[in-house]
């Protein structure tokens, strides 16, 4: 289903948020209002630049409701967020079964299968959704309007990422242009080309683009991008979320659950 929120009444004035930030911050604070319950004791914390104010919101809660919490980072990034917000930090490995796990997202269709890794982050976003999904399966994803698409890959043309350990990165190159279809698939480089792009776990990224008739069956393509020998983690995550909040232009917030 879908629906859509009327418009929060933002406490920040007019104009300080551009339109697209101020978009991110509605999805967030809205899926924290619904999903961040005040028993909940593990939280999973995602990457990227929405979830910011996710931690925004959850730390304006209060001390008291934080006290006993403990939250899980997906990457360098939110672990960072989370330490520098004062909140306690904790691991996937001690807290394998989490209460909710809140995350960005690259694209996300109408069933909610989601791109994501952009951030190069999708491995451990992937788990920490997972811990998520054990008991009550609750993955949220917050995102800004241009995210909200019927087939993925529709705006985010950048293909799907696909972690690989160094070692086996042109193999899996090969297999991705010549068996999968991806002919424009291509290592990820860092700013100024200095090298490739190294994730959290000392792996590279390859982003793969694909025809769109082929995205509208992300789960087939996630599955056979899987079986190559060397990957490690795909950003596709299909049939995991719960709800997805998207924050409008126009200060509304659609959600698809
Ligand atoms: C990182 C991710 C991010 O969640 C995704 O890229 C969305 O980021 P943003 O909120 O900045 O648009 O998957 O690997």
């Amino acid at each position: 289903g879908s629906t859509v929120l009327k418009p929060l009444k933002s406490p920040i004035p007019p104009g300080e948020l551009s339109v697209l930030e101020k978009s991110k911050q509605l999805a967030a604070w809205s899926a924290v209002d619904e999903h961040v319950h005040p028993d909940y004791r593990v939280i999973g914390i995602g990457s990227g630049s929405t979830v910011p104010y996710v931690v925004e919101r959850i730390v304006s809660q209060g001390a008291e409701a934080n006290k006993n919490r403990v939250f899980i980072p997906t990457g360098f990034q939110s672990k960072e967020l989370i330490v520098s917000s004062g909140l306690s930090l904790g691991d996937v490995d001690q807290y394998p079964t989490i209460d909710v796990t809140l995350d960005g997202a690259d694209e996300v269709d109408t069933q909610l299968n989601c791109i994501k890794g952009g951030g190069a982050c999708h491995l451990r976003e992937k788990v920490v959704a997972e811990a998520a999904q054990t008991q009550v399966h609750l993955f949220i994803l917050v995102a800004d309007y241009r995210k909200n698409v019927e087939y993925l890959g529709t705006n985010f043309k950048a293909g799907v990422p696909i972690e690989v350990v160094p070692f086996a990165y042109a193999k899996v190159l090969q297999n991705l242009h010549q068996v999968l279809n991806s002919p424009k698939a291509s290592l990820r480089m860092a700013v100024a080309k200095a090298g490739p792009v190294v994730t959290d776990n000392g792996n590279f990224v390859i982003d793969a683009p694909f025809d769109l008739e082929i995205m509208k069956e992300p789960y087939t393509i996630m599955a056979q991008i899987k079986m190559l020998t060397g990957v490690v983690e795909v950003g596709l995550f299909c049939h995991m979320a719960r709800a997805a909040y998207f924050g409008n232009q126009d200060g509304s917030v659609t959600v698809k659950w």
